[in-house]
């Protein structure tokens, strides 16, 4: 019989997991200790934007597959694997992972769980936490098993990366662990999936280390970014070459202004804090300047927002356009684009953000900024364009259409994703990142 199944914490991670195993045929129940959440969900709205999870989750709903709960004592009495999903943010004025939400769904579950229970974190956390957590419930549920089963998926192709993920990671301490986590793997492991079995600290720091490699390979082209600047060359030609090296690859090499999002920022400072905790500090020097080179690319295209606008942002109308991390996401967690129309309202000019999607998040946070839901009015009377976010939307945008809204045609491609030759033959002047004669 296949295992019954309950995710804790229905956030991007969590929502997309559970109502994805149900589409594998289990029978899942999700979490989440916010009354509306669940409401939402029961009802099969996606409370954020994610492609496609929507149909996903009505359809499976709709068969009786899956449903949600706020109660931990019905998730346990449902299920007999229990994926930890709850979110690991960066701590409040600290550099490390806030771990209260991991401990806490843990020991709130614990008092409910089946003796012969499994719990498996998803959660992205500190390398050890897989042991710790195995500890605590040793004293309060000693036949309960943990393992730990890492978690790839990136916002915008989150149904496709959980149903057809690259590898499946798990660490185990038991043959049984094993062997539980490949009958729930079944229907992915059999398309041929590799499924790596490993110990808890190694499980735990694939993760980290698979996250610290992108945002290293971004700041590298970044960096590139920053010497083409000033040697007057253009890295998109330059990442284009060094790309054909299949050693070297061509993905995620795409410079402009840098990584955000929920999860590579805060993964990267919360994987240092923790290698300092442990004594392999400088082993991790350089993810700080990892980090530094990504943020001066937000500082950096202020700069040249300042420099194009003639010195100074005073009574300057901007329009940015993107307000979400990254494009078919409405997440604006540490997103550059939203940071820099931040920094420029801050300096003074008159900032107006579009969004396909982002902007009742943004106004959440940053309730100050000026929003506006249509891509021509935003453009109405600007005197410079900022491209922030490489949503489909703004590739395909007009440049004629888009030069007839805004009082001086001059753009900043934060993204290196329009045709500088299209928009300048419509009238603009032109500049992007790591391209300064593009
Ligand atoms: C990332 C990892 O890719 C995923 O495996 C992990 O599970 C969670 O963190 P995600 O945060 O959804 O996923 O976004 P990703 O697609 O990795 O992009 C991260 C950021 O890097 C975005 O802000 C994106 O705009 C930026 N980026 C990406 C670049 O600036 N250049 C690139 O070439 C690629």
């Amino acid at each position: 019989m296949n295992p019954r199944l309950s995710v804790i914490g229905t956030g991007y991670l969590g929502a997309t997991h559970a109502a994805c195993m149900a589409e594998l045929g289990f029978e899942v129940i999700g979490l989440d200790i916010s009354p509306a959440k669940v409401e939402l969900l029961t009802k099969g709205t996606v409370p954020f934007y994610e492609p496609g999870l929507d149909e996903v989750l009505a359809r499976n709903i709709a068969n009786g597959r899956l449903r949600f709960t706020t109660d931990f004592a019905e998730a346990a009495s449902h299920a007999d694997v229990h994926f930890i999903c709850v979110g690991t943010p960066q701590a409040a004025g600290a550099q490390k992972a806030d771990m209260s939400q991991v401990f806490g769904s843990v020991e709130q579950l614990a008092p409910h769980l089946s003796a012969d229970a499994l719990v498996v974190g998803k959660s992205t956390v500190p390398v050890g936490t897989a042991d710790e957590i195995a500890r605590r419930l040793a004293i309060t549920n000693p036949s309960v098993e943990v393992a730990w089963n890492p978690e790839f998926l990136r916002e915008g192709f989150a149904v496709n990366d959980t149903l057809h993920p690259d590898r499946l990671v798990v660490g185990v301490r038991s043959d049984r662990a094993e062997q539980r986590l490949r009958e729930v793997y079944a229907p992915i492991i059999n398309e041929g999936v590799p499924f790596l079995v490993m110990d808890f600290p190694t499980a735990e720091l694939v993760k980290v280390a698979a996250n610290s490699f992108l945002a290293t390979k971004i700041s590298f082209i970044n960096a590139m970014a920053e010497v083409c600047e000033a040697a007057g060359a253009d890295v998109t030609r330059l990442a284009e070459a060094i790309g054909y090296d299949p050693r070297i690859g061509n993905r995620f090499l795409a410079a402009g202004l840098g990584f955000g999002g929920g999860c590579l920022p805060k993964d990267i400072r919360a994987f240092m804090a923790r290698a300092g905790e442990l004594g392999a500090d400088e082993a991790l020097l350089f993810l700080r300047e990892v980090d530094q080179i990504n943020l001066r690319r937000r500082a950096h295209t202020v700069d040249l927002a300042r420099k194009m606008l003639d010195g100074s942002f005073i009574d300057k109308r901007i329009t940015v356009l993107g307000a979400s991390f990254k494009p078919d996401s409405d997440d604006v967690r540490d997103s550059p684009s939203l940071d820099v129309a931040v920094a420029m309202s801050n300096a003074g000019a008159d900032v107006v953000v579009h969004d396909p999607k982002g902007l009742e998040n943004a106004a959440r946070v940053y309730p100050h900024m000026v929003y506006n839901q249509d891509v021509m009015s935003a453009l109405q009377d600007a005197d410079l364009v900022v491209l922030g976010t490489e949503w489909r939307e703004y590739r395909e945008l007009d440049p004629v259409a888009a030069a007839a809204q805004v009082r001086v045609a001059r753009i900043i491609d934060g993204r290196n994703t329009l045709d500088p030759q299209m928009w300048r033959a419509a009238g603009w002047t032109y500049r992007a990142l790591g391209r300064p004669h593009a």
